[in-house]
């Protein structure tokens, strides 16, 4: 018999210091929820492992500014993700902590052996030290410039432009993260886990990945090839796994080092609560577990070079099998950034949609080989013109059908046509060709083939005309009925990774028994239904959205869009969490011949209506100097129509048309916004001729 293979799934560990964003779900968590679901529709023996990162400055410099301890911070957002996951359907197996008992002990034992193995070298060096602030500034307790590209907002640890580490004391312009201060220079004595030792065994362990994905391989080499250096482990901060050393008091492992331990606590956490103790054993210290991290680029490094040194110098356990890290998703043609608040909140998305469609929507843009873009208008056309108006109508077609004609039981199949033929031929194929791609991650390619599936089942269908053959050709029609719902089945197995919620609906309305995630791939969707069999109520599974609701959420982000651009650089604002959190960052800088690009104008109003069935939206008819426009402005709970007749304002001149609501809006007028939600709409100071150029 076939051995059943085994395979060690995670997903990142997220930190703990805010909620989950898209960028989240695509890069690290959907596709591998994919993934695992597929597997364990094949029967293969897997485990999906997570839970929250809970140390490092992420989370005390949060705290920090909160003024709150950081377990406060972290037992909030680990119950947030815990919840945010189940409710998108992300099924972790466990998803623990790294605040965990079993997490400490497991990450002090593991150091324990680099130390005893001598992978450690004492080192006592001088840090960065706020004399303010008492402290040692890690990481990103201190900014400044990079001294590899300039980049003027770089971390201590990290610069997130060039990627490259850095050497805290090398940063141009240094200033403490906590207070501003200009840090001074003291000695401080920490252990650098020395991967010169570890350079050769990777790149021959390397050299074995040739399934890797190229953009993971050859960052890999880019590092090895640099030649690995030292690397300090340790840390001077008062949160995180302590130094099991003496000498060491006062000291935490570096959150790099302990994170990737989590994936082992997690499942020996798993296998405690199912009862069988020693299980984890049975992936992490057997060759045949194949273990697969799903990761964002931005932690390759960690992941495929510090972290496989890590377990090389352990006894018995394995190397990861493969490291599928996806690109960036950016969010309307522009980059995600917590800090700024721009993101698709997954808890805010959940509040109105469904998960579903977000799934589909996102498993069909994955950034799998590049960076990839999330759109509104994308997501509406997806779900409306595929899930809706393809593989819904499908379902809800055959099923209706059944129901009205046939009392809704399944009708018998009589002689088949080459058409007949041919679509049990597909149930047949398809697992296979879907499969093929999710083994290799290709999660778009997946998506797309499933969907063909329910496109080829549409177009059947339609061909068979059973509204005709109902009453004309009765044999046939029962037939084409039949081989109908046969392929609704197959899709429910199918769809059942992609769109688990559905998939289960799908598998109700059939009033087929237990879930259908318990099916098997392969076999399940063939297995025929039998003549006779009673059917479920149909209900609609896939809803459209009207452009309402996706303009809406369009200007949601336009207006944070705007509030980032519109936000004053100034480096003499008082210092709170607040101000700091809006101040532009450096990096997004523009110069002045970026801001002459913009054309900005005076007009003046000449007419104003609402719109239409749009509360936020008034339709303005403007004077720009010799040529009148219309714009579309999303004021009309702060404005009437008739307060802005006669208004002078500033409006973008050179903006690209855009249609909203139907509605032509050439040009874009200036208002602002602040936290309580007022806004105003900027006016020139003194009467100005319309057409008059800002600057
Ligand atoms: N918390 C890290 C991040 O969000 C990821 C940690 S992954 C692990 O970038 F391997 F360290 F757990
Ligand atoms: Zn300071």
């Amino acid at each position: 018999m076939e051995k059943k293979e085994k395979i060690l799934v995670t997903s990142a560990l997220p930190y703990a210091n805010g909620p989950i964003h898209l960028g989240h779900i695509a890069g690290a968590y959907l596709n591998a929820d994919i993934y695992v679901r597929y597997q364990r529709l094949k029967q293969r023996d897997v485990v999906f492992i997570c839970g929250t990162d809970e140390h490092g400055a992420a989370i005390t410099l949060l705290a920090d500014k909160l003024g709150k301890h950081p377990k406060e911070i972290v037992d909030y957002y680990y119950k947030d993700h815990k919840e945010t996951f189940e409710k998108f359907g992300i099924s972790f197996d466990i998803f623990s902590r790294t605040t965990e008992p079993v997490h400490y002990e497991t990450s002090q034992e593991f150091f324990l052996s680099l130390y005893n193995k001598s992978y450690l070298n004492e080192r006592t060096i001088k840090q960065l030290y706020c004399p303010n602030d008492k402290r040692f500034l890690p990481d990103r307790y201190v900014e400044g410039t990079c001294p590899h590209c300039g980049n003027p907002g770089a971390r201590g640890d990290q610069c997130e432009k060039c990627g490259k580490w850095i050497d805290p004391l090398s940063l141009k312009e240094p200033r403490c993260m906590i207070c501003g201060t200009t840090p001074e220079v003291r000695e401080t004595t920490h252990l650098y886990l020395d991967l010169r030792k570890f350079q050769d065994r990777l790149r021959a362990w390397l050299d074995t990945k040739t399934h890797w994905k190229d953009n993971v391989r050859n960052f890999c080499y880019g590092w090895l090839n640099e030649g690995l250096e030292e690397r300090a482990v340790t840390r001077d901060l008062d949160w995180g796994v302590p130094v099991p050393l003496k000498g060491y008091e006062g000291k935490v492992l570096y959150v790099w080092i302990d994170a990737p331990i989590g994936y082992i606590s997690a499942t020996k956490k798993w296998a405690e609560q199912i009862g069988d103790p020693e299980r984890w054993r049975h992936y992490w210290q057997d060759e045949a577990t194949k273990l697969v991290h799903f990761i964002g680029k931005d932690n390759i490094v960690f992941h495929a070079i510090v972290w496989p040194a890590v377990l090389m110098a352990q006894d018995h356990y394995i190397l990861p099998f493969d490291i599928p890290a996806n690109e960036f998703l950016n969010i309307e043609g522009r980059k995600i950034s917590t800090s700024k608040n721009y993101a698709i909140w997954v808890r805010e998305y959940l509040e109105k949609f469904p998960p579903d469609p977000m799934r589909y929507v996102i498993a069909s843009t994955m950034p799998e080989n590049k960076d990839s873009d999330f759109s509104w208008r994308d997501f509406q056309t997806r779900v409306n013109a595929e899930l809706a108006d393809i593989l819904g109508n499908f379902i809800n077609r055959t099923l209706t059908f059944v129901r009205k004609n046939y009392d809704g039981r399944v009708p018998e199949r009589h002689e088949l046509t080459e058409d007949d033929r041919r679509m049990l031929a597909l149930i047949e194929a398809w697992p296979q060709k879907v499969g093929e791609a999710l083994e290799a991650y290709e999660i778009r390619k997946a998506t797309r083939t499933f969907m063909d599936l329910a496109r080829e089942a549409n177009k059947y269908f339609n061909d068979a005309e059973p509204w005709r053959t109902f009453k004309e050709d009765r044999l046939r029609c029962d037939t084409a009925l039949n081989i109908s719902l046969q392929l609704c089945k197959a899709l429910a197995v199918i769809m059942s990774p992609f769109l688990p919620f559905s998939a289960q609906k799908l598998w109700q309305m059939l009033n087929l028994d237990g879930d259908v995630e318990r099916q098997h791939w392969d076999t399940t969707g063939a297995e025929p239904l039998q003549p006779g069999h009673q059917l479920g109520k149909p209900e609609i599974l896939f809803r459209k959205y009207d452009d309402d609701v996706i303009e809406e959420e369009i200007q949601k982000l336009e207006r944070i869009a705007r509030q980032i651009e519109g936000e004053p650089v100034s480096v003499d604002e008082p210092k709170d969490a607040k101000s700091e959190e809006k101040t532009v960052a450096q990096e997004d800088l523009i110069s002045i011949d970026d801001f002459g690009k913009v054309q900005l104008r005076v007009a003046r109003v000449e007419s104003a209506q609402k719109v239409e069935g749009a509360d936020r939206l008034l339709q303005l008819q403007i004077d720009l100097g010799g040529e009148k426009r219309q714009i579309i402005a999303g004021i009309a709970q702060h404005y009437s129509p008739e307060e802005m007749v006669g208004k002078q304002i500033i409006v973008v001149a050179n903006l690209k048309p855009a249609k909203i609501r139907g509605l032509e809006s050439q040009g874009m007028l200036l208002a602002a916004t602040d936290d309580s939600g007022k806004l105003c709409v900027l006016v020139p100071e003194k009467d100005m001729q319309p057409g008059a150029k800002v600057r």
